[in-house]
């Protein structure tokens, strides 16, 4: 989704240092980028380019930015399509903004401002025009700007620079985050500290129904009515989110290999939160919340509890719950899973549990974020940034999370204190699977088929599913996912000769279930690669890859998606495509 970036003050080459925020906001996903400044002359100047930030950056080089006071933007088409008319910075006579989220009451203050000519299609545009309009019936800009964020309806993160004001960003935000830093003689604003100097340790987060004003090396903050009130400084080692490369390829592989780091960093966190102060015994069901991978992993929480604790679980998909009928109440625990923690579909779906004042806790590894901020309690996932757009370490180490979770959950109701030895990690199992040549190999085979489904049965189903969405959206293969007992019920309508099946048996219950599933694919031609710890009937299977097993199925759910994650990778090299940055899809989703 959109990223925001804004600095003001002394800073040489202040264009390059904005380009290489934009560079680092890349991760979020983008279609068009741009800048705009308050020149020497007082007057607004804006560049902006679709494509890569590179052409944004080609652009720049053909102008002189001499600024100290510059606002700049990634966008993540939503309202309008990628031209350099709907990319941001938005501008009005007297304004430029930039903007992250949707203004809902769009068109109702387009009819107000019908005095205005606008030149685009996008939704932010309507905030330029607003503040110009607000300019002019008010003393001072920041009471414009105060204006004109009340009368705007939806989630925002903007920041506004106006003529005349040679030195001063205003920011303001709903629903989308944006936090602000000092550095040397400068003062910075960002949607994601990651791009903050690397030797600040402090920054402000701005809250809601607060407007920030950055003045050369000052940041001040002001409650609606403009008076001015004190923000509220938070520590941070902005390291811990600086990633390179390293000697790899693309991040997508770095992070598949970060996997045994993520869960070993995340079971030492979670051992030393193991003072999570809650009652997880009174509980009577749990609710997992997520969207996407992250509902993949809320789907082995809720599998997990359910076996682990004999207690009632359901996994939800966040988008889908906050608009269903609402059958919870306080007896029921809410846990919410995001690696960004800034998911808007999850946020609203956390709000929903608790205007039903129930308890949210959250499972996310961003411990600054909004999801964070609104979680009654947090279980912290430690798997380092994660930049590739196809979320892969998180998976594994949110599933830890569950299994502690469960366990927790499981000891508490036995009145037991719980026994972290229960939580066992394979690494052996895990570096063997890293180390397996045969994804790669067996890339060459995947491309040549249209059609691929993939099969599991109950914790195998979860697998199968997240396995088919990351083939999905980094290779654009077209895949599904389905129970195998249930193929037989229509879509082995489409099994022929070119169809290949991707099975996962690591549960020896669902071993003749399974073997009558396959029989169903190979009478009708069907290829099968078959992920298991047990081996079946040669006439069965057509490639295999062998899991461990020494590890119950729950455990296995740690890692058993690792020869599928590296798959999908291969084959999108195979393919041409760039695993790190699939097309149409952002790392962090903040919009409904
Ligand atoms: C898929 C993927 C997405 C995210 C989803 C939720 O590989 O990464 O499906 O899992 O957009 O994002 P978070 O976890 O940030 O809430």
């Amino acid at each position: 989704m959109c990223g925001i970036y804004g600095i003001i003050g002394k800073c040489k080459n202040i264009d390059k240092v904005a380009i290489n925020a934009l560079y680092e906001l890349e991760y979020r996903g983008y279609d068009s980028s741009g800048i705009a400044f308050l020149n020497t002359n007082k007057e607004i100047k804006v560049i902006k380019s679709t494509g890569k930030i590179e052409n944004l950056e080609k652009n720049i080089n053909n102008h002189e930015v001499s600024t100290e006071c510059l606002i700049a933007h990634t966008r993540w088409a939503t309202h309008g399509k990628i031209s350099t008319s709907n990319a941001h910075p938005h501008t009005s006579e007297n304004v430029a903004i930039v903007h992250n989220g949707i203004i809902t009451n769009y068109e109702e203050l387009k009819n107000k401002l019908n005095s205005y000519k606008f030149y685009g299609e996008c939704d932010s545009e309507v905030i330029a025009k607003l503040m110009d309009y607000n300019l002019q019936r008010s003393k001072t800009a920041l009471e414009a700007f105060c204006k004109t964020i009340k009368e705007l309806k939806g989630s925002y993160a903007i920041e506004c620079i106006v003529k005349g004001e040679y030195n001063t960003i205003f920011i303001a935000r709903k629903e989308s985050p944006i936090y602000v830093c000092k550095y040397k003689d400068t003062v910075i604003a960002s949607s994601d500290l990651i791009t903050f100097p690397k030797q600040t340790s402090t920054y402000f987060e701005v809250s809601e129904n607060q407007i920030c004003e950055l003045k050369k090396s000052k940041i001040k903050f002001f409650d609606l009515e403009l008076n001015e009130i004190k923000g509220t400084s938070k520590k941070y080692d902005i390291n811990e989110n600086k990633v390179s490369l390293n000697n790899y390829s693309h991040f997508m592989l770095k992070e598949i290999f970060d996997i045994p780091k993520a869960l070993n960093d995340t079971m030492k966190k979670l051992e030393s939160s193991d003072k999570l102060n809650i009652d997880l015994s009174r509980f009577e069901k749990v609710h997992f919340i997520a969207c996407g991978t992250a509902y993949h992993s809320a789907c082995v929480g809720a599998f997990m509890v359910q076996s682990l604790c004999g207690i009632d679980a359901q996994s939800h998909i966040a988008s889908e719950w906050i608009d269903s009928p609402t059958l919870c109440n306080k007896n029921h625990l809410f846990v919410m899973i995001s690696q960004s923690g800034e998911t808007f579909d999850t946020i609203l779906a956390l709000k929903k549990a608790k205007q039903n004042g129930c308890i949210c806790l959250s499972i996310t590894n961003t411990s600054y974020s909004t999801l964070a901020n609104l979680s009654d309690y947090v279980l912290p996932i430690v798997a380092g940034k994660e930049v590739a757009v196809a979320s892969t370490k998180v998976y594994n180490a949110c599933n830890l999370a569950c299994l502690y979770l469960a366990n927790k959950i499981k000891a508490e109701r036995q009145n037991l204190e719980l026994n972290l030895n229960d939580i066992k990690i394979d690494y052996n199992e895990i570096t063997k699977l890293l180390n397996a040549e045969f994804e790669k190999e067996f890339a060459n085979t995947l491309i040549n088929y249209k059609t691929i489904f993939f099969l599991g049965k109950c914790e195998d189903y979860i697998t199968a599913m997240e396995a088919s969405l990351k083939l999905k959206e980094i290779t654009y293969i077209n895949s599904s996912a389905y129970p195998s007992g249930e193929l037989k019920h229509g879509t082995l309508a489409l099994v022929d000769n070119e169809t290949l099946i991707i099975a996962y048996l690591t549960n020896a219950n669902y071993t003749d279930k399974m073997i009558s599933a396959l029989s169903e694919v190979k009478a009708r031609g069907g290829k099968v690669l078959l992920l298991s710890n047990q081996t079946l009937p040669k006439a069965l299977v057509d490639y295999s890859i062998k899991l461990s097993s020494g590890n119950s199925s729950i455990n296995m759910l740690l890692y058993s998606i690792i020869p599928m994650q590296k798959l999908a990778y291969y084959t999108a090299i195979k393919l041409n495509k760039n695993p790190d940055k699939p097309r149409n899809l952002a790392k962090s989703v903040t919009v409904a």
